[in-house]
């Protein structure tokens, strides 16, 4: 065994596409932050570092939403991140970014020691191509009807409608969504990482010696992962958003996202160590991966395989990831606006860091999902940090200065000195459960040296004590060993809470043991009551979020301008719902018969959640009549009903005003 040197700590970068949330910190920056400052404070030899990931398809849409290009979201977001983490009171050794040439440097190199190793497959493969905007279509922006459900806006990764994981060659009808344009598909070469081959050859043996030493979690969802076998993955795509391909081969086409994005671990230690080989290639540096568990099997699978494949890298230690955070019941969610930002919990309760962390600390996710509530948030500092820690460190100080002066009086011989022994005891259990990942618990022991403080100094009551024959002595007693307590308090406090241990140090102006004879300064209050109208505003801007979230759609932006001649080859009628069944196997198709004036028409429709068979009979909608036949579930369908959608997906028909004759066209 390799004695442990030093410690490198990387914390998943976020994505640069928007401000960080409350499930952000409980996930990854605060934890990770915990284990960092606890393992500096020992003296140990540590590098913590983050930054953004600038690349990736989620921005390249964003960027096009908005009508501004991708490097200005991405500049944009990392000053809105790096400015909340900094106020937070996150301090990473380096928080770079992946847009930077260091990292395109970095990250290029890596591949072509891959690419000269022979590591990758060269494959040849059918992608999806817009013509018109001469471009392949990365699978987020080709939009189909779902084979499953018959959604038909679904992703070509995903249906949002059912969740089913998709590949765009399984969607019905796919239609780019940068033209609208139906996508030919067009041979292209990328290069795959051989999963499968290094399943064999590495992971699996290499996965089962961290089956007692990760998280049960995420060993269990990286085996179920291997479990199911590994197959080839592509490592580029074609974009132009992206780290380039080093090759000449790889004109037009960029490192895959998640290819690029853990190699910024590298090149964020590069950036500001030139000995950085130290901290990657050294079997006496540990290597521990902080994330949240959507990014486990990047961490526990693919990026070890490729610094399995360099050759020349230490492999990740430890990977602990946590669970998801959910805000009050609910999913935290970006597009809905269902979060708390932190830039914002600055803004509204300013001075109050040490209050969220260990609000997300007592609930942070580190083995299931949790849930964050306002009323929990302000439940737990008034009745823990204000009532149990504040009130106690603020009593002993008070008479300190009451019955001592505010100096440190002298240490003697007492029983009461086995409270000190405990907190000892506690101070262990705290250090034990940070370096095994336990956050929860290590602030709870934490906190039970705060308890103990507290009864000790409840019971021995100096304010009765004073009033009995050598009350002095006595009294001096108690507040030496209380004092003593508040100090190895606000020792033990430097990962969880470092506000708070610092403002106790400087008011016993120690960093240090504690001396007698020395003067403490007049004691501040370490925390104030949350009040409830605190909370209602809140609650209220949660409520509002959402309101102006329905409010302030996120429509669709307009499509592309068609000529006269495009639109009047639409064939567009009234008609009539005659008859109206469900279809056997798919629970969104309704089967219809609708009267169109010349013939009465068989069409599928997508609907099936929306209405009853029964209550569309006798209904009129405007026909597509001359759409091309389509066959679903055995069924062939002619001709489409328009119906309108809003952002909530409820659907109405687009109908006559008053009942018309089947058959009129529309136009
Ligand atoms: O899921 C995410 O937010 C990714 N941006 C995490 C990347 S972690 C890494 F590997 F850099
Ligand atoms: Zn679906």
């Amino acid at each position: 065994m390799t004695q442990v040197k030093r410690h490198l700590v990387t914390c998943a970068l976020p994505y640069a596409n928007g401000p960080l949330h409350i499930g952000h910190i409980a996930g990854c920056f605060l934890p990770s932050d915990i284990y960092v400052r606890h393992l500096k404070s020992k003296g140990e030899e540590v590098l913590f570092v983050c930054g953004t990931d600038e690349h990736g398809v989620p921005i390249t849409l964003k960027a096009k939403k908005e009508g501004v290009s991708p490097q200005e979201i991405v500049n944009r977001n990392y000053e809105v991140i790096k400015d909340s983490l900094t106020k937070w009171g996150i301090h990473f050794d380096n928080f770079s970014r992946t847009s930077r040439p260091i990292h395109h440097q970095t990250s290029q190199d890596f591949f072509t020691v891959l690419y000269d190793k022979g590591v990758f497959l060269e494959e040849v493969t059918e992608q999806f191509y817009d013509k018109e905007a001469n471009q392949f279509l990365a699978d987020r922006y080709i939009i189909g009807e779902c084979p499953s459900c018959g959604f038909d806006s679904a992703y070509g990764d995903q249906c949002e409608n059912c969740g089913r994981t998709l590949s765009p060659s399984e969607l019905i009808n796919p239609k780019s969504s940068l033209t609208g344009n139906q996508p030919i598909k067009k041979a292209t070469k990328n290069w795959f990482l051989p999963l499968d081959k290094l399943q064999t050859e590495f992971l699996n043996d290499w996965v089962a010696t961290k089956k007692d030493v990760w998280k049960s979690h995420v060993y269990g969802q990286c085996n179920s992962w291997l479990t199911d076998g590994l197959q080839p993955r592509a490592m580029t795509r074609d974009l132009d958003w992206g780290v380039p391909v080093p090759l000449k081969e790889g004109k037009g086409k960029v490192l895959y996202v998640w290819f690029d994005a853990p190699i910024g671990y590298i090149s964020a230690t590069k950036e500001i160590e030139t000995d950085w080989k130290k901290w990657w290639q050294d079997d006496s540096t540990e290597l521990v991966h902080f994330l949240g568990k959507d990014n486990i099997v990047f961490h526990t699978i693919i990026f070890p395989s490729m610094l399995h494949a360099h050759g020349d890298f230490n492999l990740p230690t430890y990977v602990p990831a946590n669970e998801f955070l959910n805000l009050e019941g609910d999913k935290l969610s970006t597009s809905r606006n269902h979060a708390v930002w932190l830039h914002e919990y600055l803004e509204d309760f300013p001075g109050k860091s040490d209050e969220l962390r260990y609000v997300l600390t007592a609930i942070m996710p580190e083995t299931k999902d949790s849930d964050f509530s306002w009323k929990d948030f302000q439940a737990r500092v008034n009745n823990e940090l204000v009532a149990i820690l504040g009130n106690w460190v603020n009593r002993v100080m008070v008479l300190t200065h009451k019955y001592c002066d505010g100096i440190v009086p002298p240490n003697s011989d007492h029983v009461d000195y086995n409270q000190l022994e405990e907190a000892e005891a506690l101070v262990r259990q705290v250090d034990e459960s940070i370096l095994k990942f336990k956050f929860r618990d290590g602030q709870n022991h934490l906190m039970n040296i705060a308890r103990l403080g507290n009864k000790y100094f409840q019971d021995a009551a100096p304010w009765h004590a004073i009033k009995e024959d050598d009350g002095q002595q006595r009294v001096e007693q108690i507040l030496n060993v209380s004092l003593r307590l508040v100090q190895k308090f606000a020792a033990a406090a430097e990962a969880f809470l470092p506000g708070t241990s610092a403002k106790i140090k400087d008011m016993l102006q120690t960093g240090g043991e504690l001396m007698a004879g020395k003067p403490v300064t007049k004691p501040v209050l370490l925390f104030d009551k949350i009040e409830d109208e605190a909370i209602e505003a809140q609650l209220d801007k949660l409520a509002k979020q959402a309101s102006d979230n329905k409010q302030q759609p996120d429509l669709e932006p307009i499509k592309d301008t068609i000529t006269f001649d495009d639109f009047v080859k639409l064939d567009l009628r009234i008609g009539t719902i005659k008859e109206a069944s469900k279809v056997k196997k798919a629970d969104k198709l309704l089967q219809l018969s609708v009267d169109i004036g010349l013939e009465t028409r068989t069409i599928l429709s997508g609907i099936a959640e929306h209405f009853a068979p029964e209550e569309l009979v006798g209904k009129q909608a405007v026909v597509v009549c001359n759409l091309a036949p389509r066959k679903m579930r055995g069924v062939e369908s002619n001709g489409m009903l328009l119906m309108a959608e809003n952002t909530e997906g409820k659907l109405v028909f687009v109908q006559p005003e008053t009942e018309f004759p089947e058959g009129s066209i529309v136009r």
